[in-house]
């Protein structure tokens, strides 16, 4: 039995069809049924249940907010996973969990590896790093699974943002001076369980192919769309916005797809089977 934690928000939605359509059985918890921040609520939770795998979809994201909530950012970023992982030990079940790709600095030009050396640039990058290490030096039979700009059909994200922005606006800005690549919910969910089927514990990078900046991310959408406004370059100075972000960050996911056996789609492909997607629900 699978136990999801966070199971309400992006990555956690795309596990639960995943597991629907292959007939995983799991346990699905919100922030309501189980509050990872609480080590004795999570071992009270597991007591009892025949869980042998446990998936950790649940974080803290605002990445701007980050810099004024230092402690709520550093309890589920870097102590929850933690507590996962001591729980996760005591009853000997494989443990994955997430981080992203701003525990890079950016001074590469080139896709980071598992092998590269981080510098996290701000407090949500420097409390997912730290929450790493703190899994990796605990328990043995984790995969701790870095990912960059996250997108899909369950909860909110950049896409959808930019999606609703031009329903209503006719100009819009946006920066060209990020670059890594979008990554849908759906391919990361099907990778990593593949991952997990491997039992090939470690640290890996996932990310669908490709790199593009944010401005090119949101010009092939909205082309893709037909929105017929001016899209207009910017750089990330214009905003100045409260956290520090990585000129460059894209993931090699090499390690992953060598041992998978398959490549992740480029991230073009991965925007048109989204927005089919949204199509076939009726919200595009
Ligand atoms: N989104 C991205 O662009 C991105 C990029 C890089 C890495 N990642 C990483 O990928 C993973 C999945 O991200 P996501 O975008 O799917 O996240 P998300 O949509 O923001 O969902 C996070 C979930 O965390 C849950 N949560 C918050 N506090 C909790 C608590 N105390 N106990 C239990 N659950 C709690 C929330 O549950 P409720 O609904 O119950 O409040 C929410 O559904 C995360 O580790 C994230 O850091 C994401």
């Amino acid at each position: 039995m699978v136990l999801i934690t966070g199971a309400n928000g992006q990555l956690g939605t795309e596990f639960k069809k995943l597991f629907d359509k292959m007939g995983v059985l799991y346990i699905s918890t919100s922030h309501k049924d189980l509050d990872i921040t609480k080590p004795k609520e999570i071992k009270a939770f597991l007591n009892g249940k025949y869980v042998d795998i446990i998936i950790n979809c649940a974080a803290y994201n605002a990445v701007d907010k980050a810099e004024d909530e230092v402690e709520e950012c550093t309890l589920l970023n870097r102590d929850a996973p933690k507590h996962l992982a001591e729980a996760a030990k005591e009853i000997d079940a494989v443990y994955a969990t997430y981080s992203t790709d701003f525990v890079f600095d950016g001074e590469k030009n080139v896709p980071y590896t598992e092998e590269d050396l981080p510098n996290p640039l701000s407090v949500y990058s420097r409390t997912k790093y730290e929450g790493e290490q703190k899994v990796l030096s605990l328990y043995g039979k984790v995969f701790i699974i870095r990912t960059s700009w996250m997108f899909g059909s369950g909860g909110n994200n950049f896409i959808k943002t930019v999606i609703n922005w031009s329903k209503t606006r006719k100009r819009l800005s946006i920066v060209d001076d990020q670059i890594s690549a979008p990554t849908y919910s759906k391919d990361l969910a099907e990778f990593t369980w593949e991952l997990i089927q491997s039992r090939e514990y470690g640290l890996y990078h996932l990310s669908n192919g490709g790199e593009c900046s944010k401005y090119d991310q949101v010009h092939y959408v909205l082309q893709k769309i037909g929105w017929q406004g001016e899209l207009i370059r910017v750089k990330t100075e214009d905003f100045n916005l409260p956290a520090k972000r990585a000129k460059y960050s894209k993931l090699s996911s090499g390690k992953a797809e060598k041992i998978i056996g398959k490549k992740l789609p480029d991230w073009k492909d991965a925007i048109d089977r989204f927005l089919e997607e949204m199509k076939c629900m009726g919200e595009l």
